[in-house]
């Protein structure tokens, strides 16, 4: 891995042994965009933008010549004013009312590692040799404004990290209205547009489209990166597939507003621009201040989606996700939520637990309603004090209770959050967001805190920190359950009001961060109702997340599917649950809800007292066989094989990073009388070697280039096979 300037040809080279990423210095010093792909070992400069005179594309006023236009030039970091009118990665007021800026390329400088990101989430590097960093400075000379672009490539990762700092060196303040973590142009080029868009209990459903000319917006305004749009795109060739073809993924390290921003002008040249939501977004930046964006993660593949995802879930595994829980066995759990919703006491927690206990199930997590009097979801969020008398002898002793049992035990929090019947908003009505004089408007009966109050923040940590402290908690369950509305602080000026949503989830951060330092030995999942904030930002402090509130096996296929794309595998909660299943009233048999969540982090989320003698053995069984297996299934590479998206049954598979072991699993949704058969072929075996599979010997180079036929007996509706490879 290395970065180099070659002074020669005025171009940057970040390089490593998978990919290349060029950028140019034109003679105008703008700052130009000439390659993200595959490695080139050595790039002779030739490859520059053609001057060429385009009617009604001006020249910037120090052009040396007529065909010099940043109307059609592909940028790296794109204003607007002089003659570039497609869209900007930044937009900024300066004192004069002026929205003109001119930045050009200054200097730049290459450090070992990877700096952190101040008050933000970001990769990371362990040892300085890991990766390097170039900074690049571009300076508007009238302004006094610098911007400083930074790129992080990693020792074998397709993976280019950046994001932008605004540094403001002049005596006035500055309004920031747009400031993008990066943005890039591709040539002329064909592209798909693949992203992950939903809905409550339906996240991250996988659309892909072609990219036509106009501009396209994905965003979320809804002060959560959102159950409707993720914050992340895949731009790949129209040919491209889960096995070959270009993949360029953009993902933002960011759980608030974002937008991504996809142009493709009338020479069929793209820009795709990602950062902060800009809509309602205005930062007022001071002299001497500095603005930090989040971090964009920009992966390549050049074998398709499944490599663009292998990037990033070993990329997130080793680089993202921190603390003790990092590249360790996730522990099953049982969750009382969907068994018992507020209704539990001590007798029907224990039994569920003791049973627990005899399936070889390791956490017990205690859901929402053990606090401030809590019956139902009208009353008591912000008042972090145990319902006395709801658990008989009181939480400390049921957690003792529990781990004399040899379970873990885990509880849930909403601490965003409060109810307008609680003590706290009794004491504090203005610690909700809201506009004085207006009414607030309500989501399932609550208000959210202003979390870019420190005062809010040190008062809830307080509350739930007595908690942690007074009883051995070995999990937290995070959670989330409204979007913003009424985004005002009352303790901002009107000028800083546009401040709010950024400053919310920079308070947030730093509230997490403090929370995950001080209780390193607690593992935290987060939640927004199931996955209304499964992103990178996240995963920086809580390494799992509830992917859905919607359990049902056959829902949950498209759902982790979907999720997987960006996301690894260690980081998706995933649960049994009862049938008729609570979301969609389907019925799904045990077995391939079982192997739906074993394909994430195994839990369950059902009354165990009410099963039966035949399903708690095959609980058992399960149980065991995820325990066996989980190290492959949690962190193995992970093969999407045939998609839900795409018909009526869905495929995957992980392999061991030795590729000795896989386990592959096979869902059919509906069944069909004289259907054609399906032959499935295996993926990342080792070609020479014999592998153990279904009682018979079979070497890798059969299983990956003829495979085998799905057992045409295979009947009825939502059914599922599981195979598990050794090499022998
Ligand atoms: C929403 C979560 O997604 C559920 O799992 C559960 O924790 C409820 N909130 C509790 O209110």
């Amino acid at each position: 891995m290395t970065i180099f300037f070659d002074k020669k040809t005025k171009t940057f080279h970040l390089q490593n042994a998978q990919i290349s990423y060029l950028l140019g210095i034109e003679e105008n010093n703008s700052l130009v965009h000439l390659y993200f792909g595959k490695k080139i070992k050595n790039y002779s400069g030739n490859y520059r933008y053609p001057r060429t005179d385009r009617s009604f594309s001006p020249n910037p006023p120090d052009a040396s010549d007529r065909l010099l236009s940043l109307d059609t030039l592909p940028l790296e970091f794109p204003g607007n004013g002089f003659g570039d009118f497609r869209e900007p990665a930044y937009n900024l007021k300066l004192k004069n009312g002026s929205r003109i800026t001119d930045f050009r390329y200054d200097s730049y400088k290459i450090i070992a590692g990877k700096p952190t990101l101040e008050g933000l989430p970001a990769l990371y590097v362990e040892a300085e040799n890991e990766a390097e960093t170039l900074v690049v400075t571009l300076k508007d000379t009238l302004s006094k404004l610098q911007l400083k672009l930074s790129y992080t490539i990693y020792k074998g990762f397709a993976v280019i990290a950046r994001s932008t700092q605004l540094v403001n060196d002049s005596q006035d303040s500055v309004e920031v209205n747009r400031l993008a973590s990066q943005s890039i142009d591709f040539p002329n080029r064909e592209l798909d547009l693949i992203h992950l868009n939903g809905s409550w209990a339906k996240e991250r459903q996988l659309t892909r489209e072609k990219v036509n000319t106009g501009i396209k917006v994905l965003d979320s305004k809804r002060g959560s990166s959102s159950h409707h749009q993720n914050p992340f795109v895949a731009l790949v060739d129209p040919t491209t597939t889960e096995f070959q073809g270009d993949a360029y993924g953009i993902n933002l390290v960011y759980s608030g507003n974002h937008e991504t921003v996809i142009q493709k002008d009338p020479y069929d040249q793209t820009r795709v621009i990602t950062g902060l939501n800009s809509f309602n977004f205005s930062w007022q930046l001071g002299a001497g201040e500095t603005f930090q964006t989040p971090e964009a993660v920009m992966v390549y593949s050049s074998n398709g989606l499944n490599e663009l995802s292998h990037t990033y879930h070993d990329l997130y595994n080793h680089h993202l996700i921190r603390g003790e829980a990092k590249l360790k066995e996730r522990p099953t759990l049982i969750n009382n939520w969907e068994a018992t919703y507020f209704d539990f006491n001590e007798e029907k927690v224990m039994k569920i637990v003791e049973e627990a206990k005899a399936l070889g199930i390791e956490m017990f997590v205690l859901d929402d309603g053990w606090f401030g009097g809590r019956e139902d979801d009208f009353t008591s969020l912000g008042d972090w004090t145990e319902t006395e008398g709801k658990i008989a002898c009181g939480l400390e002793n049921l957690s003792q209770k529990i781990h004399e049992k040899g379970l873990k035990f885990g509880i849930w929090f909403e601490p965003e959050m409060i109810s307008e019947d609680s003590d706290l908003f009794r004491a504090h009505p203005d610690w909700a967001l809201g506009v004085p004089g207006r009414g607030r408007s309500l989501g399932r009966n609550q208000f959210v805190l202003d979390f870019s109050r420190q005062d809010v923040r040190d008062n809830i940590y307080q509350q739930m920190t007595s908690i942690l402290d007074r009883i051995p908690i070995d999990y937290v369950k995070w959670d989330m359950n409204r979007n913003m509305t009424e985004v005002y602080s009352v303790l901002l000026d009107s000028e800083n009001q546009g401040e709010v949503s950024h400053r919310y989830m920079l308070g947030l951060y730093e509230f997490l961060e403090k929370l995950v330092t001080n209780y390193p030995e607690i593992l935290f999942e987060s939640c927004s109702g199931g996955g209304g904030r499964f992103d990178a930002g996240l995963l920086y402090y809580m390494p799992q997340t509830w992917t859905s509130d919607n359990t049902d096996a056959v829902a949950r296929l498209k759902i982790q599917y979907g999720t997987s794309l960006a996301y690894p595998i260690s980081s998706m909660g995933a649960h049994v649950s009862a049938i008729p299943n609570h979301q969609t009233e389907r019925k799904t048999s045990l077995a391939t809800r079982g192997n739906v969540a074993m394909s994430g982090v195994l839990g369950y989320e059902l009354d165990l007292t009410q099963l039966s003698t035949e399903e708690k053995k095959e609980i058992k069984e399960q149980v065991n066989f995820y325990k066996q297996h989980r190290q492959l299934l949690q962190f193995g590479t992970f093969y999407r094989l045939k998609s839900p998206f795409e018909g009526n049954d869905t495929a995957w598979m992980f392999v061991s990073k030795n590729q000795e072991e896989a386990m592959v699993f096979y869902y059919r949704v509906l069944t069909e009388a004289s259907a054609p058969l399906t032959t499935l072929k295996l993926v990342g075996l080792l070609e020479d070697e014999n592998y153990e599979f279904d009682g018979k010997m079979i070497a890798g180079d059969e299983l990956m280039n003829i495979g085998f036929y799905i057992n045409p007996e295979l009947s009825g509706d939502y059914v599922s096979q599981r195979f598990y490879l050794r090499k022998v």
